[in-house]
């Protein structure tokens, strides 16, 4: 954590609680939040929810995000949503390149560039998701991986202005128990920075970078503890309020 930058903790709801659940968990949520006034909270429940939540949230200090979004604004694209519906939901923010849609759905770098600038075009902000596979890391390129994925968004990152949000999240961490060691984290975390800042200092000072897979309440305060990392992504832990707000609290006391 550094001073400088306030932080937020994101949750993924995934392909869950699209119906009536969705807004108990909301308001469990948002009433805990009431208490904390130094992070930043975002839920991302699933396209159908999203209504319901943002009225949910109505008054609240938590904010509305998305989980994907097509890369145009309208048009002859069936089953797809597009960043303006998004918003007309009451959504803020939208989750772009998670690792499932990069694997499970072919999402190619310059498809996540795409998106993460549509989004900006529709007044939403982006929190675009880099990470390598378990492969990657054995075979030792973790770094140039991210990079590349970095690169492509860059040009998205200077147009938000410190507004947008990078999670790095290691593929073999997600929903497997298995979160990455502080070490490998901040080494991740260090090197977008960096990269950012070839760019602009006062970016790099400015953006958030959150860190995410198999993030718990007992381990959020150690990772998020590490310099570069200014919040979490989190997925399972998001579904229970009770361990979602242990890890909001966590961040804003680290
Ligand atoms: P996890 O998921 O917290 O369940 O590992 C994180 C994510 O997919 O964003």
């Amino acid at each position: 954590m550094n001073a400088q930058r306030r932080p937020l903790i994101a949750g993924n709801w995934k392909m869950f609680n699209g119906g009536p659940r969705a807004c108990d968990l909301a308001a469990e949520v948002a009433a805990g939040v009431a208490s904390l006034d130094r992070v930043d909270v975002v839920l991302c429940p699933p396209f159908t929810a999203l209504a319901a939540v943002a009225a949910e949230l109505d008054g609240h200090r938590v904010e509305l995000g998305a989980q994907n979004l097509h890369p145009r604004a309208s048009g002859a694209f069936t089953g797809e949503v597009s960043g303006p519906m998004l918003a007309e939901c009451g959504a803020r923010w939208v989750i772009v390149g998670h690792s499932e849609r990069r694997h499970q759905f072919g999402e190619t770098d310059e498809l996540v560039a795409a998106k993460a600038s549509a989004a900006l075009d529709a007044r939403l902000l982006p929190i675009v998701c880099v990470g390598e596979t378990l492969a990657e890391r054995t075979e030792g390129h973790t770094l140039p991986v991210v990079r590349h994925q970095i690169e492509a968004v860059l040009p998205m990152l200077e147009r938000a202005r410190g507004q947008a949000v990078v999670a790095y999240e290691p593929v073999w961490a997600i929903g497997t128990g298995h979160n990455a060691t502080t070490e490998q984290v901040q080494e991740v975390h260090a090197m977008i920075r960096g990269q950012i800042a070839r760019l602009s200092a006062e970016l790099a000072l400015h953006t958030r970078i959150l860190y995410g897979g198999s993030v718990k309440a007992d381990n959020a305060a150690t990772l998020i503890g590490c310099p570069d990392v200014d919040g979490a992504l989190v997925g399972g832990a998001s579904l229970d309020a009770r361990q979602f707000l242990a890890i909001a609290r966590a961040a804003q006391t680290t």
